[in-house]
């Protein structure tokens, strides 16, 4: 199978909201192909990055680009919620641009698409527990539990009962496998989607503890920022951009407080983001046309404010 390569999503917008024009010091939690950075590498030699990245296919690239700019970019291979254990300076912006990059889903070797013949890995660190391993060595209660919880799949209990009953047979060892015993118990959706795809998601969300990592990430953004410093989130599904938008209502002024007679722990809390989306951003017919990606991605974005109490 020829590689497209990753095409960056919502760059200009990425570039505007994190406002790295006259330089500072950056972290990129999801280096992939380095898109991002190196546009804001480019964007002025005052610019330094620190990026992220937990899959070693990206070490090439990364060892590259810190040949390219030389002094300016450092690489860290680890997880983007382990940010705060390695970054002791304050930084001026974090972008998180979420989900895997078409590197890692048109590779089948790598497990992530029911599209293509591929072990069932879906391990973005390439270690850790693998979708072979949940669907063939979980109960079924608690695969139905993920299918429901990461992939909002309200015919979770229907498709773990198929993986169990399957499973008793020979074990589930690849992606086309595990897609057909989800096609045989699932109705073709009307919208033309796949009938697997939820459960796919739900199993790569689980595996790589992507709602946990994004948890943490968040959270540490509250101290890794200065003072106007911006945080800038592209995610790909509902579950991700809840977290992302209910994180920045908590801790912005749009939380609700404006009733006196309810005045609870969570508005007595300071007020630490500035929200710049009122709304997700989302990608505008061009880059729809040229890049199929964009279609789910939506952005948010905030800057940290000096603490001051609602
Ligand atoms: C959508 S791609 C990023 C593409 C990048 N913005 C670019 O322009 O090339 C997501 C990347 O983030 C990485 N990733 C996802 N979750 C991660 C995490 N929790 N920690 C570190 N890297 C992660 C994936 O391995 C993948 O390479």
């Amino acid at each position: 199978m020829t590689q497209e390569p990753h095409i960056p999503v919502l760059l200009k917008e990425v570039l505007g909201y994190l406002d790295c024009r006259s330089g500072g010091l950056f972290i990129d939690g999801t280096f992939g192909a380095g898109g991002y950075t190196r546009a804001m590498l480019n964007a002025n030699p005052g610019v330094h990055v620190i990026g992220f990245d937990r899959d070693p296919n990206t070490l090439g690239t990364a060892h590259q680009m810190m040949t390219d700019f030389n002094g300016r970019f450092t690489f860290i291979h680890d997880c983007f919620g382990n940010m705060a254990q390695h970054v002791h300076n304050q930084v001026d912006g974090i972008v998180l641009d979420l989900g895997v990059s078409s590197m890692q889903i048109d590779q089948p070797e790598r497990g992530f698409s029911f599209r293509s013949e591929g072990p069932l890995d879906m391990r973005m660190a390439q270690r850790g527990i693998s979708a072979q391993e949940v669907v063939n060595g979980f109960p079924e209660q608690e695969i139905a539990h993920i299918l429901f919880r990461y992939g909002e799949e309200k015919a979770s209990y229907r498709i773990a009962a198929a993986v169990v009953q399957a499973r008793q047979k020979a074990p589930i060892t690849t992606t086309v496998q595990l897609a057909d015993i989800i096609h045989r118990v699932m109705p073709r959706p009307k919208d033309g989607s796949d009938s697997a795809m939820r459960s796919f998601q739900a199993l790569r969300i689980f595996v790589n503890d992507e709602l946990g990592e994004l948890e943490r990430a968040l959270t540490a953004s509250i101290d890794l920022l200065k003072p106007s410093g911006r945080l800038v989130v592209v995610s790909f599904h509902s579950l991700e951009d809840r977290l992302v938008k209910n994180f920045l209502i908590h801790h912005s002024a749009l939380r609700p407080h404006n009733n006196r007679h309810a005045m609870t722990e969570m508005t007595a809390e300071p007020i630490l983001f500035e929200v710049l989306t009122k709304k997700p951003i989302v990608a505008g017919e061009e880059e729809l046309a040229c890049n199929p990606r964009a279609h789910s991605a939506k952005l948010r974005a905030a800057r940290r404010r000096q603490e001051a109490m609602s």
